[in-house]
């Protein structure tokens, strides 16, 4: 029997979502189907003082969709791996927050995302963080070699949000703890959103019903300990912004936490 399921193909999304990230790293004052830049960190709740401590061009290019890093309380000597670490505004704000005893591991599939943290990072001094090409469905990094890992606007992109969440798992020591923002649905998305790349790669198409995206970290072996909505976050273009009515399509910050090992 042929079945008239559409699928998405991951190539091609992977492509787009290369081509919009490229773009937000080499032009980020074009207009997008979202917001970049400092107006909207610090409308999220970054502290202006917070991000006048970081390389402006970094803040230029943020892409993140809520604020969370005062749930993630990274305190110093800590390992942080980002997931998704952009142009990085959060790696280096958490670099801030580890201090010279701790250390960042960001880690990121676009060259030009790569390239210009890199590039910032040498520049501004930034000796404790370190950006790694790689996806965040297996990061190139050691198994129980963090603390904390965040992540902000990324995890929607995944096709493969479990193989994200079982990621996390893996690098997070025993009691160490995910925090990060991103984008949720209040109803499942039909396949004419969940199927058009464009949506996708804009973090609309590939967000997961907020309870099937719980269930996905729990499945992960995380206890969820802390959910909170980021009203403030809203999508630019006329098409996003019909499916976010219709959808109720959210950002929200999260912690969740491995559990110790019991021996
Ligand atoms: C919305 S931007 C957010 C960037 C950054 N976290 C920030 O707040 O500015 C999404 C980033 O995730 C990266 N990305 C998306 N899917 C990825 C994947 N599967 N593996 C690695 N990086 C990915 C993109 O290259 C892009 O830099």
């Amino acid at each position: 029997m042929s079945t008239t399921r559409r699928q998405l193909d991951t190539t091609e999304l992977e492509d787009r979502v290369k081509r919009m990230y490229q773009e937000v790293a080499l032009q980020p004052e074009r207009e997008f189907h979202f917001e970049t830049g400092r107006e909207l960190a610090e409308r999220l709740g970054y502290s202006a003082a917070e991000l006048d401590r970081i390389p402006a061009a970094a803040i230029e290019s943020f892409a993140g969709v809520g604020y969370f890093l005062d749930l993630a309380a990274i305190e110093p000597g800590e390992a942080v791996l980002d997931l998704g670490s952009g142009s990085g505004t959060d790696s280096f704000l958490a670099a801030l927050a580890a201090g010279e005893d701790g250390s960042v591991v960001g880690v990121d599939m676009t060259d030009e995302q790569l390239a210009k943290a890199r590039l910032l990072a040498a520049d501004a001094g930034f000796r404790n963080v370190e950006f790694h090409r790689g996806y965040i469905e297996d990061p190139p990094v050691d198994a129980e070699g963090f603390d904390c890992v965040i992540s902000n606007g990324v995890i929607n992109l995944s096709p493969d949000k479990p193989a994200v969440f079982a990621a996390v798992a893996r690098a997070l020591r025993p009691g160490g703890r995910l925090a990060l923002a991103d984008i949720v649905t209040n109803e499942q998305l039909p396949e004419g959103v969940t199927c058009d790349a464009s949506l996708w790669a804009a973090c609309i198409g590939g967000a997961m019903q907020r309870d099937v995206y719980r269930e996905a970290i729990r499945a992960a072996g995380l206890e969820i300990e802390t959910w909170r909505e980021n009203p403030d976050y809203r999508f630019l273009s006329e098409r996003a912004d019909n499916a976010v009515r219709k959808y109720g399509v959210r950002s929200v910050s999260l912690t969740a936490r491995r559990p110790e090992r019991r021996d």
